[in-house]
């Protein structure tokens, strides 16, 4: 059944490995061949009304958020701004005059979540959210909703579902857009994405190697990127963290020299993510910093900007949609950190899969 796991040692392992199929189940679903994307006209004649969209998350869906609004953004060009549940619901920006609201939640059940739509419900503006749970509380009570279908997420540590909410926004992003001025055939670049990440997850005992020597023994490690890749280092280092326990830190590689580069020392693993051609120079020079302080690097580069040195290589793909596979590699460190340090990886300390408490 779909919530067995069958061989699998670990629910977490099982729900990365699915990632090509949440990918073109998606495409299949929304965005059906010599058609426009389905996506329900209320859906974009309330948002193209809209001059702000509000992306409001918790978690691993807020750093989803973070990569969709560069897409609402750039492809469809309505401001947009992400913001963390818990704050948002105490501490409530400044609006504009005719804002839309997207809600993201793999669980729908969200407490910090809940208590914003709640409010703005009052206030009587609508909303979207996009959930993986059908008839949940976000489902019920925003006045659109539209499913990831990405099939029931059991590990604590969300993988499927964040590659599931890109993919979701940026069907909507895409929908949003006037497509004839955007250079990109969303399904055919989907498409290669699924495969590229299928390439990454044939390859794992690679990542296995890379954690045990590097990861495993190490108490601290670092995540860098500038651009897009800066919003998905947040996301990789929450999942080593979650599920490893060791301590990680993901931040815009410009910031290093602002503090953290205190903390580097012999060995201390850093990691960077480049994928962005215009900022791949300045990167380099942020981990030669670290290097010169004796850091381990590892570097997951897209081809185009490969260097010899470079330890894993990632094909050239539209580069707001990078993260979609840029991050595939870190889902795995983080899960091969925690099964190297003898940890049930699918029940951090701690931790719950839907937090329906403040
Ligand atoms: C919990 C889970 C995370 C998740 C977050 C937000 O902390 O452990 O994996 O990202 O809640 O949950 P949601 O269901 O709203 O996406």
């Amino acid at each position: 059944t779909e919530t067995d796991k069958g061989t699998y040692p670990f629910y977490m392992l099982k729900e990365i490995d699915e990632q090509p199929i949440v990918l073109r189940n998606l495409i299949t679903r929304y965005l059906p061949q010599n058609k426009e994307p389905q996506i329900g006209e209320g859906i974009i004649k309330d948002i193209k009304a809209a001059d702000r969209l509000y992306i409001v998350a918790a978690g691993t869906s807020y750093n989803a958020g973070l990569v969709g609004a560069r897409m609402f953004e750039r492809w469809a060009g309505i401001p947009t701004e992400v913001h963390v549940s818990s704050e948002f619901a105490h501490d409530q920006p400044l609006l504009s005059e005719k804002p839309f609201f997207i809600f993201l939640s793999q669980s729908g059940e969200t407490a910090d979540s809940r208590e914003v739509l709640q409010n703005i419900n009052e206030l009587g503006y609508k909303s979207l959210t996009l959930t993986n749970v059908e008839k949940s509380t976000l489902w019920r009570e925003a006045t659109y909703a539209l499913p990831l279908i990405a099939g029931p997420e059991i590990a604590v540590a969300s993988t499927k579902a964040y590659i599931a909410q890109i993919t979701l926004q940026a069907i909507l992003a895409y929908a949003l857009a006037d497509r004839e001025q955007l250079d990109l055939d969303l399904e055919q670049e989907l498409s290669k994405i699924a495969i590229a990440i299928q390439g990454i997850i044939d390859n794992k005992d690679a990542l296995q190697k890379v954690a045990n020597d590097m990861l495993v023994p190490s108490p601290n490690a670092f995540y860098i990127g500038r651009g897009v890749d800066s919003a998905v280092v947040l996301e990789d280092a929450l999942k080593l963290k979650e599920v490893s326990y060791v301590q990680t830190e993901g931040f815009a590689a410009g910031e290093l020299k602002h503090g953290t580069l205190a903390l580097i020392e012999k060995d201390t693993p850093v990691i960077a993510i480049m994928t962005q051609p215009s900022l791949a120079g300045l990167v380099r020079g942020n981990l030669a910093e670290t290097e010169a302080r004796g850091s381990k690097t590892f570097t997951i580069v897209t081809k185009s900007i490969a260097k010899p040195e470079d330890d894993l290589i990632l094909p050239d793909i539209n580069e707001l949609l990078t993260p979609l596979v840029s991050v595939v590699p870190a889902q795995l460190l983080a899960y091969y950190t925690s099964l190297g340090r003898g940890l049930d990886v699918d029940h951090p300390r701690n931790l719950a899969k839907s937090v329906t408490v403040q």
